[in-house]
């Protein structure tokens, strides 16, 4: 397996049953991403994506969302040094604009320092697979507007016309995870059964795993479960498998 994608769900019903505030239900998930990354590494996985913030998180309180935030923040400074020492590469994907601009400078200045490192770290935030899809759609058009695609002046292109520029891989190019193998493996803790507009793209071929765990109990045992019921699908890819 190259990529492991994770939507980290339960972080409030984990502060509940504790009669804690939301916050450290976050603050908690934190700590099982960490924990998550370093399996994946001794694994030999190359890219972890995680579901940090959705397009649809916006609704939230305001309270809510401010300190997701600033937990956001603190672990892109915290963070830094680690990452680094440790070979990790961090990218960001979704729709950085919604952000601050204190948030996006601090997002730009980490992918930076830290590319080229042989992990990848991938967080999603303010994240939608739907809006991804449709910004991609619009860098295809400024792209064609440029003139910077193949072009024939006076012609309908249309998916049957061998001359279309645009292709599958054109399309994806234009994602926000241009670059990036789709995901092997999609894990969803908390016990909801849905993909709440992660990677719809990328998701096409990707098994799933689904587990009542709560992310911030999310442990080695369930990562092994996970990867173990993973190593036994047949992923026939519409072919005709095994
Ligand atoms: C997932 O945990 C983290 C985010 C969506 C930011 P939730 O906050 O959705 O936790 P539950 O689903 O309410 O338990
Ligand atoms: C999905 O979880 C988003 C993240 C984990 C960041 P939600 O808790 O927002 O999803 P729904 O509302 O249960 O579908
Ligand atoms: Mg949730």
């Amino acid at each position: 397996m190259q990529h492991l994608a994770v939507i980290m769900d339960g972080n409030g019903r984990w502060a509940q049953k504790r009669h804690l505030p939301r916050l450290m239900g976050h603050r908690a998930g934190a700590d099982a991403l960490d924990r998550t990354m370093h399996w994946c590494k001794e694994a030999g996985i190359k890219y972890l994506t995680v579901y940090a913030f959705s397009t649809e998180n916006w609704k939230r309180s305001e309270d809510e969302v401010s300190g997701l935030m600033k937990l956001l923040s603190h672990f892109i400074k915290s963070k830094e040094k680690e990452l680094v020492e440790n070979g990790v590469a961090f990218r960001v994907i979704g729709r950085r604009t919604d952000l601050s601009e204190k948030l996006q400078k601090e997002i730009a200045a980490l992918e930076e320092k830290t590319k080229g490192g042989d992990f990848t770290l991938i967080v999603a935030l303010s994240y939608g697979g739907r809006d991804e899809i449709v910004r991609a759609a619009e860098r295809l058009f400024e792209k064609w507007r440029r003139g910077n695609m193949p072009r024939r002046e006076d012609q309908v292109l249309t998916r049957q016309d061998a001359a279309s520029p645009i292709d599958e891989q054109t399309f994806a190019s234009c994602l926000d995870t241009a670059g990036i193998p789709d995901p092997d493996l999609i894990i969803r803790t908390s016990g909801e059964l849905r993909l709440s507009n992660f990677l719809l793209w990328q998701a096409a071929y990707a098994e799933f795993y689904f587990t009542d765990v709560l992310w911030p109990d999310f442990d080695k045992a369930e990562f092994d479960k996970a990867i173990a019921s993973f190593s036994k699908r047949d992923r026939r890819m519409g072919g005709r498998g095994k």
